[in-house]
């Protein structure tokens, strides 16, 4: 039974006082079966470790930069995050893709340096609206997937997510049609299968991602194929977040 995971993307918020202040009256009441994720900023790591490591709740990175260690000045290396505790890393983000220009091979490297250091990577893929008015939907999302796991051994690709994040669902508020990340999930799972075989396949968790709220994430959750959700917007708030968890 694949494990229903509700990953936080904090994205470039929440100062260390804002996260002081999300954590004081956080109260998880933990279900059976469901995982709940915690993604901040870097800067924000140790606090969120200081206010989870006796809780259920994991943290994770939105991040990583694919060596361990060495002149790349700015980056922050996957030993340095499974240094604090998280068990869980972004990869391939859209933003990441869109905005700092991140290769599909960028990419690859980073899911081998985070399974590397035994965390999971949450592997991002998704299709813009042209592609989707275009009819490259599934193109898309095959060729990312194929692109950024090709090469990754089985077992590892078991512990690995993969959330399909359709761009125009991202922050829009106007969020997929759940019977298309249902689609998109089945087409994830099929890709993962002819990489690495149909054990992995059942395995490999699938999220959805884009303008989930505690008002759909039923819906999303309910498909078969889809076992959780990567939430931007919505997890800002610690009300949202814990609504959102409970109701998936
Ligand atoms: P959103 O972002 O929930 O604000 O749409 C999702 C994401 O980008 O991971």
């Amino acid at each position: 039974m694949r494990k229903t995971l509700i990953a936080a993307n904090w994205k470039m918020n929440m100062t260390v006082k804002e996260t002081e202040k999300f954590f004081k009256d956080f109260k998880l009441a933990s279900e059976e079966g469901k995982e709940l994720l915690v993604c901040p900023p870097f800067t924000d790591i140790p606090l969120v470790k200081f206010f989870l490591e006796r809780s259920s709740i994991r943290w994770g990175a939105q991040d990583v930069y694919p060596e361990e260690r060495g002149a790349f000045t700015g980056e922050i290396s996957p030993v340095m995050l499974k240094d604090l505790g998280c068990t869980y890393v972004i990869v391939g983000h859209s933003e990441r893709r869109q905005i700092m220009g991140e290769s599909d091979s960028f990419i690859a490297r980073k899911v081998s340096a985070v399974l590397k250091e035994e965390m999971s990577p949450i592997l991002c893929v998704g299709e813009t609206e042209e592609e989707r008015n275009a009819g490259k939907t599934e193109a898309r999302i095959r060729d990312e997937v194929m692109a950024a796991l090709k090469g990754t051994e089985a077992k590892n690709l078991e512990k690995t997510v993969i959330a399909y994040e359709p761009l125009w669902a991202i922050g829009s508020g106007k969020a997929a049609a759940p019977e298309d990340a249902e689609n998109a999930a089945v087409l994830i799972r099929k890709t993962v299968q002819e990489l690495a075989g149909k054990k992995a396949a059942s395995a490999v968790r699938i999220l959805y991602g884009g303008s989930v709220n505690a008002d759909n994430i039923a819906s999303f959750v309910k498909k078969k194929n889809v076992d959780g959700a990567l939430i931007g917007g919505a997890s800002l708030e610690p009300g949202s977040l814990l609504e959102i968890y409970h109701k998936a």
